[in-house]
């Protein structure tokens, strides 16, 4: 598997890097052609990497390449990790980074489009990351647009975390996130982001039954402390770290890559995941065109890898959640409107 990974010398990349070199996305039977690429800047920070690298002795890395050169790092590129992008600091939104990052993404983005292979599967990181993968994808004109997606996994795995806290308080039990079912994020990766628990379930590992969150987690705890919180969570981590989150960041990327084109959802190949997708006609009535999070479910026999479950009962107090992260979703593809 040839995987590039842009802004390699930086800190997701830094957590990441060993999930792939363990087998925990594509399994342990599939040897890596790894290309670091990141800014001139940094290419001592890539080359101390390498060295890194060198002292390891990983197994499954077959190659490894570190460039500061976009055209060499996509030859043939399979799945590309969009990481590189300025990050956001303290009292920031996401998409205060928009225009400076949507640049960078657009270089990245020409380059594949001559250089990856044509089939190649790319996930968006850097923030703003939907807007992002909309510039991605209307610059790669030779690569499918369902062939890009952007991260909303982490956001999927913070609700998760959190309704596992709450299980854990009405239970008195030990509650694990990976206990937890179903539970889904539409929109943008933004505090417009609407985190979806109504088709939730618990269940524990020993059990033989899943429970519906409903049964621990009330609609009024739900929309007072879970969905904000989620919304907000990347800024709450800024608030104590200074910087923006790596590890978590780091180990939903590796999921949602293993998710979608690894080696599958270990508990259950049927559970979904969220994604951001480009939308297509008539997907819960959003404007097709945009890049926005849905559940996904995993279809090894189409071309992109996954279809989007249009078919969850949403109710009408979601919807209208919904369409605000959209609108949002369109007031930003206006403000790189140039970059299309
Ligand atoms: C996150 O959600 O942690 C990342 O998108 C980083 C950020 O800016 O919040």
């Amino acid at each position: 598997m040839k995987v590039t990974i842009t802004g390699a010398a930086g800190r997701i990349a830094y957590s990441l890097i060993p999930l792939l070199l363990h087998g925990r996305v594509f399994g342990h039977d599939t040897l890596i052609d790894l290309v670091l690429l990141d800014i001139p800047d940094a290419f001592q920070k890539l080359k101390g990497i390498e060295l890194e690298l060198e002292d390891s002795s990983f197994s499954l890395l077959r190659s490894l390449k570190i460039t500061t050169d976009a055209e060499d790092a996509f030859v043939g590129c399979e799945v590309a990790i969009l990481l590189g992008g300025f990050p956001r600091l303290p009292g920031m939104e996401r998409r205060d980074l928009l225009k400076k990052n949507a640049e960078n993404i657009k270089a990245q983005a020409d380059a594949m489009n001559r250089t990856a292979n044509r089939n190649v599967k790319v996930v968006v990181v850097a923030n703003p990351a939907n807007t992002n993968c909309l510039v991605a994808i209307k610059t790669a004109t030779n690569i499918p647009p369902e062939n890009f997606t952007c991260l909303t996994r982490l956001d999927e795995e913070r609700l998760r975390g959190m309704c596992a806290k709450k299980i854990a308080e009405a239970t008195h039990a030990m509650v694990r996130g990976d206990e937890v079912e179903n539970v889904f994020i539409f929109g943008n990766h933004s505090n417009t982001q609407v985190a979806y628990i109504g088709d939730g379930a618990y269940k524990a590992t020993s059990a033989a039954d899943a429970t519906p969150l409903s049964t621990f987690i009330s609609e009024e705890t739900f929309s007072s402390q879970i969905l904000p919180r989620v919304q907000n969570r990347g800024a709450e981590i800024i608030k104590c770290l200074q910087v923006s989150s790596a590890l978590s960041a780091a180990e939903a990327t590796a999921k949602h890559v293993r998710d979608w084109v690894g080696i599958g959802h270990p508990q259950n190949p049927h559970q979904s995941f969220s994604m951001g997708v480009y939308l297509q006609e008539n997907i819960y009535g959003l404007t097709s065109g945009l890049v926005y999070s849905v559940p996904c479910l995993r279809a090894a026999d189409t071309a992109c890898g996954y279809n989007v479950r249009g078919n969850l009962n949403i109710p009408e107090s979601t919807l209208a959640l919904m369409r605000r992260s959209e609108a949002e979703l369109l007031e930003e593809r206006n403000e790189v409107v140039e970059f299309l």
